[in-house]
């Protein structure tokens, strides 16, 4: 996602200390950690933050004015189980090791031309770096609308041990459950939203 440059957000960024995490090292989690990579506006992980207080929420992004609003939302939300890290995802297994137990990918850049694949947020040496993060039977959460990226993501996911534990070409959005701008964005534009849900396997028998 390419934005303009807005004046407030560098300042507003360096002077953030709740919420923002400034040191690219392991993390200190409680017992439940759900992490999103590619939050955006932070509308999804925000809303979920607030839903479920006795979970630790993490919001990646390397854009920092997204990141400068996902902060807002949390300052009005008054939320103490979110943190964010503005970071390129190809580090995120600096900051985590097998202690996340949900990751979710919403929306990401499809990358549509061939040349930019190694880009998507679901190509092979991503979903490396995922399968270090997650805690054994950690579990995966993608949702696109866009059907050429839905469909490379099946392909790469197999290629590692993870269970496809749920899949939908078409799937209907709960009630009351939090919504992602993006996801916000291609319902209202009629588009379907294509889902998967992986599980890591690490008991090669059982689900
Ligand atoms: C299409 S937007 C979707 C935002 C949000 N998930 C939603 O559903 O509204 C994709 C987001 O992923 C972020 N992103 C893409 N590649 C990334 C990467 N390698 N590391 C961190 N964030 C990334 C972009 O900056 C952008 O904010």
């Amino acid at each position: 996602m390419r934005m303009r440059k807005k004046k407030w957000v560098t300042p507003f960024l360096e002077n953030e200390n709740k919420y923002i995490i400034k040191k690219r090292q392991p993390l200190e989690l409680g017992p439940k950690t759900v992490l999103e990579i590619g939050m955006g506006m932070g509308d999804f992980i925000t809303q979920s933050a607030k839903n479920n207080p006795k979970i630790d929420y993490i919001g990646f992004e390397k854009v920092d004015l997204c990141v400068a609003h996902a902060v807002l939302k949390a300052q009005e939300l008054e939320l103490d189980n979110l943190r964010i890290i503005m970071d390129d995802a190809k580090n995120v297994d600096e900051y985590f090791d097998h202690n996340v137990d949900t990751l979710v990918l919403l929306f990401s850049d499809p990358w549509p031309k061939k040349r930019q694949y190694k880009r998507r947020l679901t190509y092979r040496d991503f979903i490396q770096k995922y399968e270090k993060i997650l805690k054994d039977e950690g579990e995966i959460v993608f949702k696109s609308d866009n059907r050429q990226l839905f469909e490379f993501t099946l392909k790469e996911f197999s290629h590692f041990d993870f269970y496809l534990l749920d899949l939908s070409l078409d799937l209907e959005l709960e009630e009351n459950s939090p919504i992602s701008n993006y996801e916000k964005r291609f319902r209202e534009m009629g588009n379907p939203i294509y889902y998967a849900h992986f599980k890591k396997r690490v008991d090669k028998k059982t689900i």
